[in-house]
């Protein structure tokens, strides 16, 4: 089948890839010119395991194209797309600047019948507007129609999100656009859930303030943990093996972040309200969060007492591992709250330091995890890498100046730490410090 997608970022660009993997023909459109070079030459704009290689394999094969004409696309494609950004506005709510002018730009060119699918992350009703949007502006009598098929995937872990999803859901009002999405998902071995244009919108917003409010949850176990000497993760796993409650996302640390939980949230906070429904249980889920981040500060002062001056080694700075992505890192405000008070940071990230070079130049960019560490009265770790996970304790503690480390992700090794005789201090866990 014919495909186009417009907004190549990371929904759209994986999105696309993935649907040349199953075979299908696909035309990704954006209008970033510079992203749009890169990918004509099969260069991948973000950091994202697996992308390369299937962008590579798909652009030889000449299954994927790329554009900057919205024109194009609706030519090219049976269905279409939309996987255009939906950022915050200063309130909080979802900005639906790029879906409207798609929608539009969309109705301009169409002549034939047409399947337009939002895929990107929008407010309940969104599918309405669309339609309505697409009438007001379309030239000829055309029929189409409007469909949700939000995304479930994870930075990080994308590719294999995409392929092999846990379930597909499809918001339709019509046979005919459900027999199209039918045939885009034809061979996907999943649960296919077909509803309402308005219950598909709001599966998506649901699910994510749901994981959010899971981590939030676990993290103010994490406060009661810390008061009364009990370990977050013996209690996560207690609560987790119960099939109700599950395993997934109850790892407590300095708090989520990313481009859809904070946005996410935030969104559906607005959304209820405007619909007259209390939104406190919402709110309390990105208080709690931000509530983290300034707890790990709290601790990084009553250990260390004054931050003026100190050296710091900061390990992450991406939102989680596996991506190069900052936005609303708790890492990143870490390091900004840290500069305002004067500490003197060396950080390190896999992949994620050029991002923040280009908004902090004039930090310590640390050739590797160890050099870091050189000297630093503490070591901070703020994303749990693997390469921190397995990183030789013995040679940190030797290249710290103060062997203290506070482990914002609960990553690194305890028994070690201790038999080194480390002073490590988590989230939700009794600190372990030296003998005396
Ligand atoms: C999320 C949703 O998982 C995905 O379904 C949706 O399509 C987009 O938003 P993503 O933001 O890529 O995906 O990352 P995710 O793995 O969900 O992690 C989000 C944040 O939560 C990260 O900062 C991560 O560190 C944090 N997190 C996750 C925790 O703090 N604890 C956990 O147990 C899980």
């Amino acid at each position: 089948m014919k495909i186009s997608i417009i907004g190549s970022g990371h929904v759209g660009l994986i999105s696309g890839v993935c649907f040349a993997e199953k075979g299908h023909e696909v035309l990704c459109v954006d209008h970033d010119n510079e992203k749009l070079a890169k990918l004509r030459n099969a260069e991948v704009p973000f950091f994202e395991p697996g992308l390369p290689e299937l962008l590579k394999k798909h652009h030889t094969a000449k299954r994927l194209r790329f554009s900057d004409s919205t024109a194009e696309a609706v030519k090219f494609g049976q269905a279409i797309f939309i996987c255009v950004g939906t950022p915050s506005t200063e309130r909080g709510k979802a900005d639906m600047t790029y879906v409207e002018k798609v929608a539009r730009d969309i109705a301009e060119t169409l002549t034939d019948y047409r399947l337009i699918v939002e895929k990107s992350t929008v407010p309940i009703m969104t599918g309405e507007r669309v339609k309505a949007a697409i009438q007001r502006y379309v030239r000829a009598e055309v029929h189409f129609d409007v469909a949700s098929n939000p995304e479930f995937l994870r930075e990080g872990s994308a590719i294999e999100d995409t392929l092999k999803p846990d379930r597909i859901v499809i918001g339709v009002d019509s046979g005919k656009a459900e027999t199209l999405l039918r045939e885009v998902y034809a061979g996907y071995e999943c649960p296919f859930v077909v509803t309402s244009i308005g219950s598909a919108e709001l599966i998506k917003h649901a699910s994510n303030s749901f994981l959010a409010l899971k981590i939030s949850f676990i993290n103010w176990v994490s406060r009661l943990c810390e008061r009364t000497g009990a370990d977050v993760n013996e209690v996560a796993k207690g609560m987790g093996l119960d099939h109700r409650i599950g395993p997934h996302f109850l790892h407590a640390g300095i708090g989520y972040g990313g481009s859809c939980f904070p946005k996410d949230v935030e969104a559906l906070a607005h959304i209820s309200e405007d619909l007259g429904i209390d939104a406190s249980p919402i709110r309390m889920i990105s208080t709690l969060n931000k509530g983290q981040a300034d707890r790990f500060h709290d601790r990084l002062e009553k250990e260390l007492w004054v931050l003026k001056d100190k050296t710091l080694a900061i390990w992450g700075l991406a939102f989680k591992p596996n991506t190069d992505d900052i936005r609303e890192a708790p890492a990143l405000s870490l390091v900004q709250r840290l500069i305002k008070d004067g500490a003197k940071l060396r950080v390190h990230d896999p992949v994620a330091m050029p991002a923040v070079r280009k908004q902090h130049p004039d930090l310590y960019y640390a050739k590797d995890p160890l050099d870091a560490t050189s000297g630093a009265d503490a070591l901070l770790v703020c994303t749990e890498w693997p390469v921190y996970r397995e990183a030789d304790l013995a040679k940190v503690k030797a290249n710290l100046r103060v062997p203290i480390i506070f482990d914002g992700r609960n990553c690194l090794d305890r028994k070690r730490a201790g038999d080194l005789g480390l002073t490590l201090i988590g989230v939700g866990k009794p600190d372990v410090r030296p003998k005396k």
